[in-house]
């Protein structure tokens, strides 16, 4: 696992968007994971940067979202197919057909999850998962709690996750209760994973996800067996980490 701290959230964005472009020249069908949050959007800013400036090409790879609230409708301003769509897909050349993101609506959510899994396998498994952290330690949507070698199915989400994302709704009332998020062992089915983390308010969880004990409590934990995976945080991400992290990659681990 390397952990790679930048001194900037915008530093953090632009080595995260280099690596995933990296795996999208070197493999054009390449089949990527993405995530949803705040935390991306700005990666996800640069990767459209990259296409627009530099002809950056979308246009065979196949994409896979992490999760999805259970219940909103997919032109909800807050469901993560809006917000996929608002701020990457419109914007780039990947074919509406090769994107996936959990369907929130679906009426047999055991039967969708089971589907989802399946796709994942056809398409030849995810090259490189994108992944945020919650500030409790989760992955997707995998609360504390979370069997580490869950599949996709559907989750109830923690009141502080709630808590967390209320600021995107009108009020608390309206924050969803349950999501469909990939499992962990999903994620770690990636060849690559590359966890991004910015803010003080991640520096608990990034610590104990890089330097604590893994467990199900923290889910992120779960990263450090994984044998290619990046984290890049921001330095206030970073100030409870102990040990010393370069601001480089000393390998370039993702291809
Ligand atoms: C949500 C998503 C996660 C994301 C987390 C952190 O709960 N399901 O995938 O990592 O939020 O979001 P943010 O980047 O906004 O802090």
């Amino acid at each position: 696992m390397e952990v790679i701290i930048k001194e900037t959230p915008e530093q953090m964005a632009r080595l995260g968007a280099e690596l995933i472009a990296e795996v999208v020249r070197r493999k054009p069908k390449c089949v990527l994971g993405l995530a949803t949050g705040s935390t991306p959007v700005s990666t996800y800013r640069e990767l459209i940067r990259m296409h627009k400036n530099e002809g950056l090409d979308f246009s065979r790879a196949t994409t896979f979202n992490l999760d999805e609230y259970v219940g909103l409708a997919h032109e909800h301003d807050q469901s993560y197919h809006f917000f996929m769509w608002e701020n990457l897909f419109k914007q780039i050349n990947v074919n509406p057909k090769n994107v996936h993101v959990p369907d929130g609506m679906a009426k047999d959510i055991p039967a969708f999850c089971r589907w989802y899994e399946e796709q994942i396998v056809k398409a030849g498994g995810i090259d490189l998962q994108l992944l945020g952290i919650g500030s409790n330690g989760h992955i997707a949507f995998n609360e504390p709690g979370s069997s580490l070698g869950s599949r996709t199915r559907v989750k109830t989400l923690d009141e502080r996750t709630r808590a967390d994302n209320a600021r995107f709704f009108k009020s608390m009332n309206e924050v969803p209760k349950y999501a469909i998020t990939m499992g962990i062992g999903t994620i770690m089915d990636a060849r690559q994973l590359l966890l991004l983390a910015s803010g003080a308010g991640k520096a608990e969880a990034i610590q104990k996800t890089c330097e604590g004990p893994i467990t199900a409590m923290v889910p992120a934990t779960i990263v450090q067996l994984h044998p290619k995976a990046v984290i890049v945080t921001d330095k206030a991400a970073a100030v409870k980490l102990t040990r010393e992290y370069p601001a480089e990659p000393r390998v370039l681990v993702l291809q």
